[in-house]
């Protein structure tokens, strides 16, 4: 049997927190799909085909790796799908309250046998977000080692700052 997993969240951009948890879930899992989906509480600074890109750009070594765009509902993508198992990073214990929240509304909505799965952060990347690293970029803070290298070019290039 082939478990299939899905990956979702906003990646604006995906940084290098989300990808510990994607090269982690990619080798327990037959297929991950990352889904980046537009959340309503927050004005993205990338678009969703851009932020598509940038994964597949930083994904390319993995080869069971798709990646998607949705809207609406999580769980309707989840049932309609067939995905098997929903995966989520933690990064501390304030991710916690929130996490378990949109867990236990997930597990009405899913079908029989889905499960959310919860993967810890590396503690290298556990004080990091997306948009904190746009913050930090946009005042032009370093942060290297925090997005891939190729992420950080295209993050420059968006900003307009040429590169030495
Ligand atoms: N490393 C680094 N950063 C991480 C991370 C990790 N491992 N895990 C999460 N983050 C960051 C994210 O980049 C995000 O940063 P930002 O707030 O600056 O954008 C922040 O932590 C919160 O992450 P997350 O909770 O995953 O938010 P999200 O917007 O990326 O994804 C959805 C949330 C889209 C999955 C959720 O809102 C959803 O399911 N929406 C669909 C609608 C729905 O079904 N609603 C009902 C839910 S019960």
């Amino acid at each position: 049997m082939i478990i299939k997993a899905l990956y979702a969240g906003s990646f604006d951009p995906v940084t290098n927190g989300h990808l510990d948890i994607i090269n982690r879930a990619a080798k327990q899992y037959d297929r991950l799909v990352i889904g980046v989906i537009a959340n309503p509480a927050k004005t993205p600074f990338f678009s969703i085909e851009e932020r598509k890109e940038m994964i597949k750009i930083a994904t390319c070594h993995l080869t069971n790796v798709d990646i998607v765009s949705f809207q609406g509902l999580l769980a309707d993508y989840v049932n309609s799908n067939n995905f098997d198992v929903v995966v989520r990073g933690l990064r501390a214990i304030t991710d916690f309250e929130y996490e378990i929240q949109m867990a236990q509304m997930n597990a009405r909505l899913f079908n029989d046998n889905v499960e959310t799965i919860f993967l810890m952060t590396s503690p290298s990347y556990s004080f990091i977000s997306s948009n904190l690293i746009r913050e930090v970029h946009q005042l032009g803070g370093d942060i290297s080692g925090l997005v891939p290298g190729k992420i950080l070019m295209i993050m420059n290039h968006k900003r307009g700052i040429v590169s030495e």
